[in-house]
Formats: C-alpha cells, sequence, structure tokens
C-alpha cells in the first residue's frame, strides 16, 4: 500500500485531542506523528527524561515540515508526565490531564517494557511487565473515561486502543500468586530470559482480556460510541523495547539476534504504527462498529511492504470468559487498593462501569 493510499484511509483529525502513551518513542513516536500529520493535537504521555524531550523535539519537527504554514504546528504535539509503573502515579497523571484539557477523542496504550526482571516488584507489588503493560494503562484510561466519554458524546466516536502484541499467543494461563512473588532473578541465565519472555506473554494476554472485558462494559453501559480495540502493532525490531535489561545476553549477542530477525520478520517502526493509527482514525471502525477487536497488520513476504490491517481471531485461551472476569476484577481490586474506593466512585462512568457493565 501506497503511504499516500494509507494516510487517505485516515480522516482528517483537525479538533481532536489525542494522547498517545510512550509516544516519544519507537513505535509510540511515529504515532504521534501520524496523528499530529492528521491534524490532532497530540499529547506524549511519557517518563520525564532526555530521550522523552529528543523525541517530543523530533516530532514536533517532522510534523512542522509536512505543513506549509507552520505557526502553530509546535503546539500539535505536547508534552504530559506520566509514569505507568504505579496505578496511583498513573491515575494523579490522568487527574492533571482533565485539568489541562476537557475532552479527550482519542487514548493509545502505546507504552510498554519487555523482558525485564523479576527481583523487585511494582509499587502495587505486582511483576513489572503485568504492572506497567496492563496495570498502569487501566488506571490511567479509567480514570479518563469521563472526559472521553464528553468527546464521545459530542462528535459520536471515542477511541481508546490498546496495543498489544501476537506474543500474547504464546502465553500460559495467569498466574495471580506468581505475578505477585519476587524471585532472586537477575537475567543472568537462560532460565531467567526463557521467564522474562513468558511473562512479557503473560502481560499482552492481560491486554488480550481487558480489550474484551473493558469493550463489552462500554456496550452494556450505554457508551456504543466509545470504540475500544487492540493490535499487534508488527515487528518493530530496530526499537528499543526490551533492550538491556538481560544480562545472559550481551550487546554483541543482541545486535546479531536483531540484525537476524529484521532481516528474516521484521518491519520498519514506522509501519508498526499504521495499526493502531487506522483503528484511531479511520471511519470504517465507527461505520462498521467495530469494538473489542484485536487487529494486525499484513506485509509482503518478509515483513517488508505493508499491505493494510484486518481483524484477527482470539485463540481459545485470549476467549476464556472465567480468566477474563478474573482479571477484570483482580485489576478493579487492585485499583481500589492503590487510589481508594471514593476516587474510583468519583468517576461515574467507571462506576457504572464496574457495577452494571458485565452483563
Ligand atoms: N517492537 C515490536 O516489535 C513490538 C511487537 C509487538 C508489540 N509491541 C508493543 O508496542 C509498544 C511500543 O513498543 P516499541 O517497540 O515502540 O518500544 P520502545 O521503543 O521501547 O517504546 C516503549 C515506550 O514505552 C514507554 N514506557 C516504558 N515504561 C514506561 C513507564 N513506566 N511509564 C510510561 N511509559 C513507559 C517508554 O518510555 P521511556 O523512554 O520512559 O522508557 C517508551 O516510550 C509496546 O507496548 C510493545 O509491547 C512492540
Amino acid at each position: 500500500m501506497k503511504e499516500q493510499e494509507f494516510l487517505d484511509s485516515i480522516e482528517n483529525l483537525s479538533g481532536k485531542v489525542a494522547i498517545v502513551t510512550g509516544g516519544a518513542k519507537g513505535i509510540g513516536l511515529e504515532t504521534t506523528v501520524y496523528l499530529a500529520s492528521k491534524g490532532a493535537t497530540v499529547y506524549v504521555a511519557a517518563r520525564k527524561s532526555e530521550g522523552t524531550q529528543a523525541g517530543i523535539d523530533e516530532a514536533r519537527q517532522r510534523v512542522k515540515s509536512l505543513f506549509s504554514d507552520s505557526s502553530n504546528n509546535d503546539e500539535k504535539v505536547k508534552y504530559h508526565e506520566l509514569d505507568l509503573s504505579s496505578m496511583q502515579d498513573a491515575w494523579r497523571s490522568a487527574q492533571k490531564f482533565k485539568k489541562i484539557e476537557r475532552k479527550l477523542d482519542i487514548l493509545i496504550c502505546n507504552a510498554g517494557v519487555s523482558m525485564t526482571t523479576l527481583q523487585a516488584l511494582s509499587p502495587d507489588g505486582y511483576e513489572q511487565m503485568f504492572a506497567v503493560n496492563h496495570l498502569g494503562h487501566f488506571a490511567f484510561v479509567t480514570c479518563l473515561l469521563d472526559i472521553i466519554k464528553d468527546a464521545a458524546e459530542d462528535t459520536q466516536d471515542g477511541r481508546i486502543i490498546f496495543t498489544g502484541s501476537d506474543s500474547y499467543k504464546s502465553a500460559k494461563k495467569l498466574d495471580y500468586e506468581k505475578l505477585v512473588t519476587a524471585q532472586p532473578d537477575d537475567g543472568k541465565s537462560l532460565k531467567d530470559l526463557g521467564g522474562a519472555w513468558m511473562r512479557y506473554t503473560e502481560s499482552k494476554l492481560a491486554i488480550v482480556y481487558s480489550t474484551i472485558e473493558f469493550s463489552n462494559r462500554l456496550q452494556n453501559s450505554d457508551l456504543p460510541k466509545i470504540y475500544l480495540n487492540a493490535c499487534h502493532p508488527g515487528n518493530a525490531i530496530g526499537t528499543t523495547l526490551g533492550t538491556g535489561n538481560q544480562a545472559s545476553v550481551s550487546p554483541t549477542l543482541e545486535r546479531a539476534i536483531r540484525s537476524l530477525l529484521s532481516i528474516t520478520i521484521g518491519n520498519s517502526t514506522k509501519d508498526s504504527a499504521k495499526t493502531q493509527i487506522y483503528l484511531a482514525g479511520s471511519k470504517t471502525i465507527k461505520e462498521k462498529s467495530i469494538h473489542g477487536e484485536n487487529w494486525q497488520p499484513y506485509f509482503s513476504a518478509f515483513g517488508k511492504t505493508y499491505k493494510g490491517c484486518g481483524s484477527q481471531e482470539y485463540t481459545p485461551l485470549g476467549k476464556d470468559e472465567g480468566e477474563r472476569r478474573k482479571l477484570w476484577k483482580v485489576t478493579v481490586d487492585a485499583l481500589k487498593k492503590a487510589v481508594g474506593d471514593n476516587e474510583v466512585n468519583s468517576i461515574e462512568t467507571l462506576k457504572k462501569l464496574i457495577n452494571e457493565g458485565s452483563e
């Protein structure tokens, strides 16, 4: 598919407000540039660092170069501080955002970590990938629900996208005892490496469950105009995802593995942003009322040419209703513990989702 053809498949997003978590790096940076180039005001929600600032500068520069009138284009890409490793921090970040913007049209939950060790748990007492990839995002999204609902009521079109991963297909059933237990695992052995990969796949299985359950509850709570979906972005081997966390993999070995993967199954980082952009900005999603689906990109052989994207069937474990509901309960309980019942109940939309949304 030609670049222009892809761009034409995305609506004009002028006047829309978007957030991209982890939007200053890798797939997130490309996502920020696409959304801003289609006219949205994009908040890069990320941890404060030189890398984040450099990513924002790059995004602003690239967006500016796309418009002949560059007067206001710096303002299209903004920064909002977010650390997803703690539910309380993610919740506070969302609360601060609501003081800046009254409506939110598009939320892309793209940030993620991979291959972390299991020596230390998150501030909420959970395994770190599960904490950042699933729990932190859950707190952030749920606190923003009321302003996403307000935007959707205005435009009949709100979008929430979870960046998942096809790796979830290798995950085993979630073991909640293990998820709250640290281990003397320092990433120095191949066993640690295998364990880290499995935990990553489990954090992405959690995203599958969250996508389906969250979406069902939105429908059951009379919020059908919020289109919540997930995607596997592609194999963007060139990003920093998972690098440097496992001591058993030397930088030289890591480079060699990445080069091999890049040649065989790798896609460009830019192409890997396209599926979430499509879910966020194509009118097809609204016209066909697409909810709770998991999409994937299609590529030519060896992943070098992007050919579009589409829905894919969930695995039997991904479709397991009992497991999905168990995760929802564990997650809501963790959120209540982290921020308190009063805070959770203060968001009317969330309260409704929890109390009435299940059926
Ligand atoms: N690359 C692939 O082939 C691939 C395949 C399947 C799925 N994915 C998924 O795609 C998404 C983007 O990955 P990527 O490849 O672009 O990786 P990346 O370049 O490493 O970007 C990850 C982003 O997540 C942010 N992040 C990490 N921990 C965070 C935290 N505690 N709070 C807030 N932000 C945090 C990072 O910010 P910092 O700079 O602060 O660390 C960074 O911006 C991830 O969800 C990943 O699981 C990627």
